[in-house]
Order: C-alpha cells, then sequence, then structure tokens
C-alpha cells in the first residue's frame, strides 16, 4: 500500500510549497490535505488532481484523529501555535501506529537581552544545545506547543519530531498563498511608509531559509519516518530540528528592500533611516519581534541527515519577494 501523508496548512506558504515538493518528489505517496471549505478544497485539488482534501479546522478533534490515525504521517504545518491540533493528531497517531512532524519557530529563541537593533551573541545549535532549547521558559514563543508535542507523544508513545525553521524566505510555490512573513511584512511597511527603516541600529541578527528548502528537510523527515524504526532520524526528545543556510542583520536587509524599492520607482530614496520601537511599532504592531530581535539556530540534526539548503540566497529571492509586495498594493 502507498504511504499516506496527512497535510496540514496545504492552502498556505509552507504547506502549499512542502505539498508541492512532496507531490513531486513522491507521486507514489497518497496525499490527504485539510481545508477549510469546500472552494480552497476545489483549488487544492485543480492544482493537484491526484490529492484528496477533507474539510475541518485545527479544533475539530474528530476529523484530525480519524485522519491521523489512518496516516503513516502527519505533516502539521498550519500553525505553531496549535495544541490541540498537536493532541487530537497524536490520539489519532496513537491507534494507528504513524509519526508526527511539526511545524515550531526560531521565534522561541528570540533575543532581545542586548537591546532592539543590537546584535546578541547566542547561538543554538540543535544537537549540542538541545536540553536547553527544549526547557526554555513558558513564555518563550511556540514554547507551550513545542513542549505538547514532546509530552503527548512520550505519553502516548507516538514518535514526533519538530522542525524550526527560523525567517524563511521566497515566494511560495503552493496554490494559494504565496506570501511569507517578516520580509514582506518589512517591505510593505517600507513601501507604504516610502523610506527605509530598520529598529534602532539594525545590527541584529536572524537566520533564514529559503521555503524550498524547508520543503525538502519536510521531505526527508518523511523519507525516515517510513523505513523501519523511523530510520536515522531523531523521533521524540531528540526529534528537534533546526533549519537554517545562514545569517543576517537586519540592517543590511532593510538596505537591499530599499535599494530594490527605488530601483522599481516606488520610492524616491535609497535612506534608511533609525526608528525607535515605538515609531516602528507604528507600521506593524509585531516589530519589535519581527525585525528587532535575535534569533540565532543552527542545523546540524538535518544536516546529519544528508539535508542541505539548494535554494537561492535570501539577496537572489529578494527582487522576486519586494515586487510581490509592490504588485500588491
Ligand atoms: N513564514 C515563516 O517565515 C515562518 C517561519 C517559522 C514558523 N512559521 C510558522 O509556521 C506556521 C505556518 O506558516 P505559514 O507562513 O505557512 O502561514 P500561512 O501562509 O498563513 O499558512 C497557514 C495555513 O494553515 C491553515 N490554518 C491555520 N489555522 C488553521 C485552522 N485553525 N484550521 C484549519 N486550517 C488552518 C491556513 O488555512 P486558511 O488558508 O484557511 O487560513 C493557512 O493556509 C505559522 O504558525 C507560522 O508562525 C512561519
Amino acid at each position: 500500500m502507498s504511504p499516506r501523508i496527512f497535510v496540514t496548512g496545504a492552502t498556505g506558504y509552507i504547506g502549499g510549497h512542502a505539498t508541492d515538493v512532496l507531490i513531486a518528489s513522491h507521486p507514489e505517496y497518497e496525499v490527504v490535505t485539510l481545508v477549510r471549505a469546500e472552494e480552497q478544497g476545489a483549488a487544492l485539488r485543480a492544482h493537484w488532481p491526484q490529492i484528496t482534501t477533507v474539510i475541518g479546522t485545527l479544533d475539530d478533534e474528530k476529523v484530525i484523529k480519524e485522519q491521523s490515525a489512518k496516516a503513516d504521517v502527519v505533516l502539521q504545518l498550519a500553525s505553531s501555535d496549535h495544541i490541540p491540533v498537536v493532541k487530537s493528531a497524536i490520539a489519532g497517531l496513537a491507534i494507528g501506529g504513524g509519526k508526527l512532524i511539526h511545524i515550531s519557530g526560531t521565534g522561541v529563541l528570540n533575543d532581545m537581552s542586548t537591546g532592539a537593533g543590537k546584535s546578541a551573541p547566542k547561538v543554538y545549535d540543535d544537537i549540542k544545545d538541545l536540553k536547553e532549547i527544549t526547557s526554555l521558559p513558558d513564555s518563550a514563543f511556540h514554547r507551550e506547543v513545542d513542549d505538547a508535542v514532546f509530552t503527548t507523544g512520550a505519553q502516548s508513545n507516538v514518535p514526533t519530531a519538530i522542525i524550526c525553521p527560523p525567517l524563511i524566505y521566497g515566494v511560495g510555490q503552493g496554490p494559494l498563498k504565496k506570501r511569507s512573513m517578516q520580509i514582506p511584512f518589512l517591505s510593505e511597511a517600507i513601501l507604504k511608509r516610502g523610506r527605509g527603516f530598520t529598529v534602532g541600529e539594525g545590527k541584529n541578527i536572524w537566520d533564514h531559509i529559503y521555503v524550498g528548502d524547508v520543503a525538502k528537510a519536510c521531505i526527508v523527515l518523511i523519507e525516515e519516518a517510513l523505513k523501519p524504526h523511523g530510520g536515522s532520524a531523531q523521533w521524540g526528545p531528540e526529534g528537534y530540528y533546526f533549519v537554517e543556510s545562514g545569517e543576517f542583520a537586519w540592517k543590511d536587509v532593510a538596505a537591499k528592500i530599499t535599494e530594490i524599492a527605488k530601483d522599481l520607482g516606488k520610492i524616491e530614496t535609497a535612506d534608511v533611516d533609525e526608528l525607535s520601537v515605538d515609531e516602528a511599532s507604528k507600521f506593524h504592531p509585531w516589530a519589535p519581534v519581527l525585525w528587532g530581535g535575535n534569533c540565532r539556530s543552527r542545523a546540524t540534526r538535518l544536516r546529519s541527515l544528508g539535508w542541505k539548503p539548494e535554494g537561492p540566497t535570501v539577496w537572489e529571492a529578494l527582487p522576486a519577494m519586494v515586487k510581490a509586495e509592490s504588485d500588491a498594493l
């Protein structure tokens, strides 16, 4: 029988791209996706005729549990912040014997201890620093959900893996949502403001990854999940995977976005202003978190499975991302 993969979030940016790569890499898999409404299902089936869609939300315990019980792998890419979907999926997987791959985010590492716009030295390696990463305070973003994956998975004897990307860049190739978050939000803000800006000096550092390389990381973990005993991947307490290709300072990204916007003729100057947190927050309520802190991870565990980033660099991807924001205004 073909392996059955149940995907949540296939209407979204990460889930849409990952489903596309999954189907292209493994046309033999049976792929089932969750959608909230039939029109979304119709759009997904028009794009990927071989898939099945089921209607429900992440809160529909019965639907999630039933589909998870039938799946060899649940690829939960809809939300890093939804505990009920994790519990319902694990309840179903406990019946059927499959494995969970859940998306988190390196917002969990967000470090503003040196002040907004300042660089912070702490770098987290997902092998060397695993204990520290998995015992961050509950106040850290996504942390309670990560913990629910570990504890509920262990209680139910369900193998789990958490894939934890940093800032994801690139235009998505799924059929519906193609837009990421931090770079699109900053591009939109700069285009609307008419001038570039950073939060503080913008010396704060984030790591990043191309959306297609996140998709490939999902495929690597699915392939391992389907091997006897979970293959070479780690599951459960050690199943925590960062996925990054390098890091940048936000001032360099802001400068490049501003330059591209000027070259497009959308703004008049390539000057970049340093804004206070309060000033930047007028352009997005999450400004300090989106563009003002530090998140520095190292994807050692995934690289040990043979994964490596192959996509375009963030600098290569930026023109299309800024153009997409400009076209949408
Ligand atoms: N983008 C990044 O840089 C990044 C990096 C790390 C982590 N993350 C996290 O990864 C998750 C997915 O990110 P994304 O950028 O792919 O977001 P997205 O484009 O908004 O996609 C999320 C998808 O999940 C679906 N979904 C969300 N809540 C749902 C619910 N309650 N019931 C049914 N479907 C639901 C949405 O369906 P609808 O289309 O029906 O709304 C949407 O299509 C987010 O939690 C995000 O914080 C993102």
